[in-house]
């Protein structure tokens, strides 16, 4: 390798960007509307279960892998055997469909920043109706969702240390107090112990197979694994950074970013006396008209709350356009600029069809499949892709690799203890290819888009099959 790889400067330059690529609208946006659909407290607990046993486990085998071979997503893969490229692919693959969907929410997330300040909560009856409208006009959310993909090529062509560190280290402060003023503020309503209970006292009766699956993708989707995402990361790392409490930190952090955003979002939409499963309109039907009942201080704080899911958007989907970038500088010898402008426009023509498809496509569907761009894009990462990207690396990383180089990598040539080694690797080795195994069978089997399924089972299994051509 000719020149030096690009580092992180500093090990909290690095748990930033690491968990600002984890907490993003996986926390915010997604895991309230998923917890509220999935019968809440339940959902959480098995939700926890999967982030601590399976995720954190997973995490810093990404980490390590990334370090050890210091290469992105197919590269570490392919460094030891050709075998496994398409394990890679698959990751560079999810990373493109992640970007199919991510940014139009994250364009909607800009667009209520100045839809908050400009009249959307002077008439809180219509809030619903204008998300509507809005999300389905063919013109309006693809402006904003081109603006915030111009947000993700400046941060993005700048580099790992210069723009992605950078950004995150002034970003995720910001936000965590931007999130707990709102959170606070929810706690103090009258009735709010009611979404309290709903999200943390767990009733059983709803859940099933699917709940397990919706569980799991959301964990993988949530701490950013299953596709070389922090296998990138981590191979901008330094050799004497802790890579076990690196990991968990970083689980952590997210973990307590999608209970704060339950508990802002949850406690307040009790009291106000609304539905919990209001599904992916929950965070921009609900919160703004939480704060509209605030009087004057609310579309301030509805801005606030605003530029913050925009910011931990933004955090996390520079990581998802990073993974194909490195892989195209690593693998194909692009510079960065031309990556990063060609991987943005082919997400953002995938953008255009997922935004599309909420609007004036909404009732055309892909053949055979039948959900339209959106879904394909969302169900397919986070119910397949995902899941199966965290089995493969877990398999890889238990099976592939030796035991004695792993330990090296993690306790840096010996230097930092990591007393719990061996209850990592049986978990890494047995535990999560089963667990994961069994969820996506099942799930997969219970799933309202079978066909869906099947196709990207088949997909994954066709791309094993010629992956020495890769
Ligand atoms: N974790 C991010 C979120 O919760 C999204 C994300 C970033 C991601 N990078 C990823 C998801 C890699 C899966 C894989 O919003």
């Amino acid at each position: 390798m000719g020149t030096e790889r690009e580092n992180w400067s500093t090990r909290f330059g690095f748990l930033m960007a690491a968990a600002g690529s984890a907490v993003g609208l996986g926390n915010i946006w997604r895991f309230p509307y998923l917890a509220g659909a999935n019968g809440g407290g339940a959902f959480l607990l098995i939700y926890l279960g999967f982030v601590f046993f399976i995720g954190a486990t997973v995490m810093l085998a990404e980490f390590t892998v990334g370090r050890m071979t210091q290469k992105s997503a197919v590269g570490a893969y392919k460094s030891v055997s050709r075998n496994w490229t398409f394990a890679g692919i698959i990751g560079v693959l999810s990373a493109f469909l992640i970007m199919g969907f991510y940014p139009v929410v994250g364009g909607w997330a800009t667009a209520y920043i100045f839809k908050s300040v400009t009249g959307l909560l002077s008439e809180p009856s219509a809030i619903p109706s204008t998300f509507g409208a809005f999300i389905s006009d063919p013109v309006r959310p693809l402006a904003w969702m081109f603006l915030y993909m111009l947000f993700n090529i400046v941060i993005v062509i700048r580099g790992v240390g210069k723009g992605i560190e950078t950004a995150s280290k002034v970003l995720m402060p910001m936000l965590i107090l931007l999130l707990f003023s709102v959170a606070g503020y929810g706690m103090t309503l009258p009735g709010a112990i009611e979404g309290f209970r709903f999200l943390f006292v767990p009733d059983f009766s709803a859940v099933t197979a699917r709940t397990f699956l919706a569980a799991l993708g959301q964990a993988f989707f949530s701490l950013s694994l299953g596709m070389g995402c922090m296998v990138t990361y981590g191979s901008y790392l330094a050799k004497d950074t802790k890579l076990a409490s690196s990991a968990a930190i970083v689980t952590t952090m997210d973990t307590l970013f999608a209970i704060t955003a339950g508990v802002a979002i949850f406690p307040a939409l009790f009291a106000f006396g609304m539905e919990p499963t209001e599904g992916p309109g929950l965070v921009f039907v609900v919160v703004p008209q939480i704060f509209a009942q605030m009087g004057f201080i609310g579309p301030v704080l509805s801005m606030i709350f605003f530029i913050a899911l925009m910011i931990v958007a933004l955090t996390s989907s520079v990581s998802l356009l990073e993974v194909v970038v490195a892989y195209l500088i690593d693998e194909k010898n692009w510079t960065r600029r031309k990556a990063v402008i060609t991987t943005s426009i082919v997400m953002l023509v995938f953008c255009t069809l997922a935004s599309l498809s909420l609007g004036i496509w909404s009732d055309w569907t892909i053949p055979v499949l039948g959900v339209g761009f959106f879904d394909f894009f969302d169900i397919l990462t986070d119910k397949v892709f995902l899941a199966i990207g965290g089995m493969l690396i877990a398999i890889f990383t238990g099976f592939r690799l030796k035991k004695e180089d792993l330990k090296r990598e993690i306790t840096n040539e010996g230097t930092v203890p990591f007393a719990i080694f061996e209850l990592w690797y049986f978990l890494l080795k047995y535990v999560t290819p089963i667990a994961i195994g069994f969820v996506a069978f099942f799930g997969a089997r219970a799933a309202a888009q079978p066909a869906l399924m099947v196709f990207g089972f088949s997909f994954i299994a066709v791309l094993a099959l010629f992956s020495k051509k890769l």
